[in-house]
């Protein structure tokens, strides 16, 4: 075995950057909502490799209200699991707010409330990025759902960097922006597209940097275009926001937030950027260490045929760590069940020998997973 990379987080020197409202972060790294990755399986493995903060994937307001199936279903956290911010989606003030006491009542740490989804309008009520558009509507939200929860429990909202390229639009921004601060909320997340871009173009860092410094005494996560570790410290240090959101990098990388750990340790130490120890990618043997981690709490959840379905897709992405990257992605996408897999470990990762850096493009794949169509899944 090539060293193992379950670390605890005395390891980093970097202890206690921030908090967000009573919850303290130990680094500047989250895991964000993905539908249909980040479950609490794609969470623990992340969480046992540094990643120190999560978020859920976008939860409907109705579902967590019709109780049943859907709100057990939804509701999946353990003690490892902290701390963990709920992100709620939905339409009305009333039900985002009753939504929210149920998340807190189970356990969340912390409530999200997603502006910044793509997803299309329900019965022309908007919703997600929507919301940019129907500003007296998400302002009621943000009011309703911090007046419903208890103080000690943050609220955080997430954004997209406006509707559109409009001024009006950037202005509808600010307001929700502003309103937030105005109600007491702990963060704002802001992701550097706009909601008409979706997944398309690259996102602005730049507009990060101007939030933060006009906001330099409130708590901004930014995101958008975060594939590697690198660029997770990028984002940190040529924007200044205080937690750096990872979303598609963290797909089939959990090592991305002890690398990144690391990389801003090594540069805070050395005070030079750019001036870090290569990093290593994972060993074989670390990598077959958290696929089986990963099945293993996948399985627990969903059983063994979504476990497997859902594998799969998350298969691809660690098999980019491979020196045969082609052809163990090629195995994990034939596979159907528990034993299949298995096989597939057992032929490419039985021995243990050094991994390889994914191309830097690989992340592609799922820059364009229609996440609008996994939320509208989600309500059937
Ligand atoms: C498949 C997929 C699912 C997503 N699901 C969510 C979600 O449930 N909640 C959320 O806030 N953002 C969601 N997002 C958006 C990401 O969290 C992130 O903001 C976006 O991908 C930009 O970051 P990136 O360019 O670094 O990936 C999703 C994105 C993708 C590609």
């Amino acid at each position: 075995m090539i060293g193992s990379d379950v670390k605890s987080s005395s390891q980093f020197s970097q202890v206690v950057l921030m908090r967000i409202g009573s919850i303290q972060l130990e680094s500047p790294f989250c895991q964000a909502g993905l539908a249909g990755y980040s479950d609490r399986a794609m969470r623990l493995v992340a969480r046992r490799r540094g990643c120190s903060y999560a978020v859920t994937e976008a939860l409907l307001d109705t579902i967590l209200l019709s109780g049943g199936l859907g709100l057990k279903k939804s509701i999946d956290i353990n003690d490892e699991d902290h701390p963990i911010a709920g992100q709620l989606i939905g339409s009305q003030a009333d039900t985002m707010a009753r939504a929210a006491k149920i998340l807190v009542d189970h356990g969340y740490d912390v409530i999200d409330l997603n502006f910044a989804c793509p997803v299309k309008k329900i019965k022309n009520a908007a919703r997600g990025g929507h919301m940019l558009r129907d500003v007296v509507r998400g302002v009621e939200i943000l009011q309703a759902v911090r007046d419903a929860v208890a103080p000690h429990v943050p609220t955080t909202v997430s954004l997209r960097r406006s509707f559109d390229d409009t001024a009006a639009s950037a202005e509808q921004f600010e307001q929700l922006l502003e309103a937030a601060w105005g109600y007491g909320y702990g963060a704002v997340r802001v992701h550097g597209r706009t909601v008409q871009q979706k997944y398309q173009g690259r996102a602005q860092w730049e507009i990060l940097r101007k939030i933060k410094q006009r906001y330099p005494d409130r708590v901004i996560l930014g995101s958008g275009d975060v594939f590697t570790a690198e660029d997770a410290v990028a984002m940190k240090q040529q924007t200044g926001v205080d937690v750096v959101w990872i979303a598609r990098g963290a797909i089939g990388n959990p090592w991305i937030f002890q690398n990144a750990r690391q990389l801003l340790d090594q540069q805070n130490q050395t005070g030079v950027t750019g001036a870090a120890a290569p990093l290593s990618p994972p060993g074989i043997h670390q990598q077959r260490q958290a696929l089986c981690e990963h099945f293993a709490i996948a399985m627990q959840i969903h059983g063994e045929q979504v476990a497997g379905r859902r594998m799969r897709k998350m298969g691809i992405k660690y098999a980019r760590f491979h020196p045969q990257a082609v052809e163990v992605k090629q195995a994990f996408i034939k596979i159907i069940s528990l034993r299949q897999w298995n096989e597939v470990l057992d032929r490419y990762y039985k021995v243990d020998a050094a991994g390889v850096w994914p191309s830097p493009h690989s992340s592609d794949e799922v820059n364009n997973e229609p996440f609008s169509d996994k939320l509208l899944e989600l309500e059937v």
